[in-house]
């Protein structure tokens, strides 16, 4: 198993396995982006090979073995300071994700990890989360940050496991898909 900068031809596997981490948000998001006979997932691929935008595939590191992503993680430095002024724009179900977003200003933040649910249970996202605070470290961050809901029991124990605690939580906004009620739970790490 190595972990590699993400390149274009992974978007496919990126839109998938962010969609995954995002709880079916980005699904939901992209269906309303889809142009033409795309499909949902077809444009977050679009998105994702993309060299612009927090979901590029130029802020994705990828897990793989014998060629095959195995898993993926998109991570990068917050702005610092965060300014809110804009919240409005952003669609209702994002805006408590992007409030919290900001009590971390300056952190570098896991947007989205997750594994292909054949490959779980192998030490995957805990690579990847390593490698992620590996580039923290060499970035000059002193903190790392995540959201995550409070219903993904086994996400928010791995992220508790590897030194991750609470800061704050928000009410999930409902959606078509949603996977969760409950919070969106800020958790960060002192590096
Ligand atoms: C959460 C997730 C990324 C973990 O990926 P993974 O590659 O299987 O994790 P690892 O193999 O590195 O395991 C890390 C730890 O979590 C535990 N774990 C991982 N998935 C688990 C599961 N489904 N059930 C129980 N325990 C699990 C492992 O036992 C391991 O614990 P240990 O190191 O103390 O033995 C994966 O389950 C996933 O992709 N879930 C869907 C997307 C998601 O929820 N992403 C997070 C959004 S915030």
């Amino acid at each position: 198993m190595t972990i590699r900068d993400a390149v274009k031809e992974d978007a496919g596997a990126l839109a998938y396995l962010l969609n995954l981490a995002g709880e079916g948000i980005p699904e939901y998001l992209w269906g309303g982006m889809a142009e033409g006979d795309e499909s949902a997932l077809d444009a977050g691929r679009r998105r994702a090979a993309r060299d612009e935008g927090a979901f590029s595939y130029t802020n994705a590191r990828a897990c793989v073995e014998d060629g095959i992503v195995l898993g993926a993680i998109i991570s990068y430095r917050q702005p610092d300071p965060y300014p809110l002024d804009d919240l409005d724009e952003y669609p209702e179900i994002v805006q408590p994700l992007v409030r919290l977003e900001a009590r971390s200003p300056g952190s570098w933040y896991i947007n989205a990890i997750a594994t292909f649910e054949t490959h779980r249970g192998k030490g995957v996202a805990r690579r990847l989360i390593a490698d992620a605070e590996e580039q923290a470290r060499l970035a000059g961050s002193t903190q790392m940050s995540l959201i995550v809901a409070s219903e993904n029991v086994n996400a928010k124990r791995l992220y508790e496991h590897i030194g991750f605690n609470t800061v704050e939580s928000l009410p999930v906004t409902p959606y078509p898909g949603c996977l969760h009620g409950g919070d969106w739970v800020l958790m960060t790490k002192d590096l």
